[in-house]
């Protein structure tokens, strides 16, 4: 890996006997600029808007810490390292040895190599940055050749600095049901810190992600703002320090939370990517970065339409034979649906997964309910026109199976005995345990290869590391399980992504308890949250899209009244929520009467149409959910800006304020659009121009008001380029 990279000293001056040399890394629109100094530090020096010219930089008083701050380097602050070295020393103060850079295509790749002053122990700091995305990658690894092992117990992945008058956070925090709520606050002076110590179904609670605004609030359109996120699916945690000085450091990476990491000589530690952008133009762009750059690098299949699912779960639950399956799926045919999946329920035999109290582990077919086996479902389905997905939770075991009778040594559970909490009734198989890594790997394998037409696969995680402890673990490294466990998840879903390169996967933790880069980029998509109520997932969506792409946005239509909330609301509005991610239905569809089969049948068709720009088209965010004025907005524009749509939902009582006066975003002035609603359950448009053409111009600047004045109502249009006469 070293030998490639070609040395590439970026500039290096001697002036008023200062040293200092700059590393540019940089993006088409971003700058991150570390600086040599005199004394051999690397600090950075500037991390924000793109700069051509650099001169006069590298005499500036320093404003920022270290590169990578270590405990021992003589500062006060949040470190990214803290090591205790072969011989007990806490200390490290890291110094530049050297650095490369190589540029490949649209990727800037730098490594920057630091050395300890006295222990031969390194750090090297390593930056992917993508040029057209403004997206920059760092990660880091740690390595030693001391004479016996150090332990590590802090090791982030990034700290990098700011320096402006006041810093606001956008995060987004949850429960169950309520995944990715959009919390936006002022930093004072001190530390925040979002984290999770879960261990597995990590983004259910706090997802590992943020945006910073610089000095004002963020706006969506204007500002300066810094979106991160760590692609691991595992603990994490971000710290934001703000100081006397105003200045403001951010430090990222696996949450250090009783992981301390002993790491013998010789031997490498890699930290997850923390992924970056900058923009200057708000949180909108900061978010189309993004959505573009995941979509590239770090999404499977990202430039692959996604199909429409049917999913059997809220439609049936766990009680279905085959002729209940195949009543769902003729209906899923009829009204144009293109994957069914069978959720949980089909396996156990000597413990049958009739509920959630038995069964997980056993993934063999249950005869009671399926006597002739999945095979018949999948010709069933493949009969329709339709592929075959399957659920499976593979890391996890109820007590009441086979599995957790034969192998209670592959089971996380507290040491000396305790008891072991149940969280549904179930347990987590040890993931660090490489043998367990084959075991859940062949649970997969073993019914892809058995059932070659298994398209689509649902990967569940139920719950929590309540039962912290491993039987394959030494007693030592028990502080090893949080970060294993992990890697062993990671593992699996290479291997598998290696072997079955088309088949579908979804990550799905109780809904959105893993949405997350890390498993996203073995995952084709995830599920943004079990609820699936309209109203509730305009808050849901609206947050998770603020990070993650809409391509990847699972979004079901279900049965009303809701089956989470109870909430009524019309199908119209269930579809034109849903069709703003990958739409889905989880319903049984002998439960909607004529009428509601022929609108979902025209709802699908018009999908089928309008996906290529949800799914690989940039989101404009209009009218936040979160204002107090009942509507909410986005727009949608293909990269060529010839086709858009835009969405609004009215979906509070809002005694008629009507501010749902909306600028579009991002189409070309220079066009002109015809505007024409669709997805229409009645004759009446919502606007006075139906089907009439506009300008990009006029729709973005001047703006259009639309006749929404009922909650949960919402209307959807379709812009298209179109020559005037
Ligand atoms: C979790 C998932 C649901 C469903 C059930 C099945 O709650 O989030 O979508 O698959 O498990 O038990």
């Amino acid at each position: 890996m070293k030998k490639i990279f070609v040395l590439f000293i970026v500039c290096s001056f001697m002036q008023n006997n200062v040293f200092a040399q700059l590393i540019h890394i940089s993006t088409q629109e971003n700058s991150l600029i570390f600086q040599i100094t005199k004394h051999k530090k690397v600090v950075q020096s500037h991390y924000g808007k793109f700069l051509k010219n650099t001169q006069g930089l590298e005499n500036m008083i320093l404003v920022y810490n270290e590169a990578y701050p270590s405990f021992g380097n003589g500062q006060n602050d949040e470190v990214a390292l803290l090591v205790n070295h072969d011989d007990g020393s806490m200390a490290t103060d890291l110094f530049y040895l050297s650095h490369q850079q190589k540029k490949d295509d649209n990727i800037q790749t730098t490594v920057i190599h630091l050395k300890d002053e006295k222990k031969a122990f390194y750090v090297d700091l390593y930056f992917e940055a993508y040029a057209n995305e403004n997206v920059i990658e760092q990660w880091v690894t740690i390595h030693h050749n001391e004479k016996k092992e150090v332990n590590l117990s802090q090791f982030a992945s990034s700290a990098i600095g700011f320096k402006a008058t006041n810093y606001y956070l956008s995060h987004f925090y949850g429960s169950h049901s309520k995944e990715m709520m959009l919390s936006e606050e002022r930093l004072t002076n001190g530390i925040k810190i979002l984290e999770t110590k879960r261990g597995v179904r990590t983004t259910e609670y706090e997802n590992p992600s943020f945006m910073l605004s610089l000095d004002a609030l963020a706006q969506e359109n204007s500002g300066e703002v810094i979106a991160g996120a760590l692609a691991w699916s595992g603990n994490f945690r971000f710290s934001f320090q703000v100081d006397d000085k105003a200045r403001c450091q951010i430090i990222s990476g696996i949450n250090p939370f009783a992981s301390t990491y002993y790491l013998p000589s010789g031997e490498q530690f890699e930290t997850p990517k923390m992924i970056l952008t900058y923009s200057d133009k708000g949180k909108n762009k900061a978010s189309i970065n993004l959505h573009r750059w995941a979509k590239k690098y770090n999404l499977r299949a990202g430039n692959e339409l996604r199909p429409i699912v049917l999913n059997s779960w809220e439609g049936a639950y766990f009680k279905f034979d085959a002729v209940k399956l195949k009543s769902m799926m003729d209906g899923a045919a009829e009204m144009g649906v293109e994957v069914f999946v069978l959720d949980d329920g089909w396996f156990g035999n000597k413990y049958p997964r009739n509920n959630a109290k038995a069964g997980l582990g056993d993934w063999q077919v249950n005869q009671k309910k399926l006597p002739k086996g999945l095979d018949d479902l999948i010709d069933y389905t493949t009969s329709k026109g339709m592929r075959f997905g399957i659920w499976v939770e593979p890391e996890m075991v109820n007590p009441k199976s086979e599995l957790a009778k034969k192998h209670p040594e592959w089971i996380l559970q507290r040491q000396n005995n305790r008891k072991k909490l149940l969280e549904r009734n179930q347990l987590l198989l040890d993931l660090s345990n490489p043998k367990v890594q084959d075991f859940v790997f062949n649970v997969v394998d073993n019914l892809l290869k058995k059932h070659p037409k298994i398209a689509y696969v649902k990967w569940d995680a139920n719950r929590h590391i309540q039962n912290f402890g491993s039987t394959y673990l030494s007693a030592k490294k028990q502080s090893h399980l949080f970060i294993n466990d992990t890697r062993g998840l990671e593992n699996v879903l290479k291997r598998l992504e290696k072997k079955y390169a088309s088949t579908i996967f979804q990550a799905c933790a109780s809904g959105g308890g893993r949405v997350d880069f890390g498993s996203m980029k073995h995952t084709h998509e995830f599920w943004a949250s079990d609820d699936t109520d309209p109203y509730e997932r305009l808050f849901i969506q609206w947050g998770t899209n603020h990070i993650y792409p809409p391509i990847a946005t699972a979004a079901h239509v279900t049965k009303s009244p809701n089956h989470q909330t109870k909430r009524e609301t019309s199908l119209k509005f269930r579809f034109d929520v849903a069709m703003a991610g990958r739409l889905g239905m989880e319903l049984r569809p002998d439960n909607l009467d004529e009428e509601e089969v022929e609108f979902a049948k025209k709802a699908i068709a018009l999908y089928k149409d309008i996906r290529p720009i949800v799914q690989f088209g940039d989101l404009y965010r209009l009218l936040s959910p979160y204002d107090d004025d009942g509507y909410a907005a986005i727009n949608y524009v293909s990269r060529t800006k010839k086709d858009a749509l835009l969405m609004v939902y009215s979906h509070t009582h809002h005694r008629r304020y009507e501010r749902n006066f909306v600028k579009m975003q991002g189409l070309d002035p220079t066009l002109v659009y015809k505007v024409e609603e669709i997805n229409k359950d009645s004759k009446k448009s919502h606007i006075s121009f139906n089907n009439q053409l506009v300008s990009g111009e006029v729709l973005m600047n001047r703006g259009i008001w639309i006749n929404l004045r009922k909650p949960l109502q919402s209307a959807i249009f379709k812009i298209t380029e179109t020559k005037p006469n």
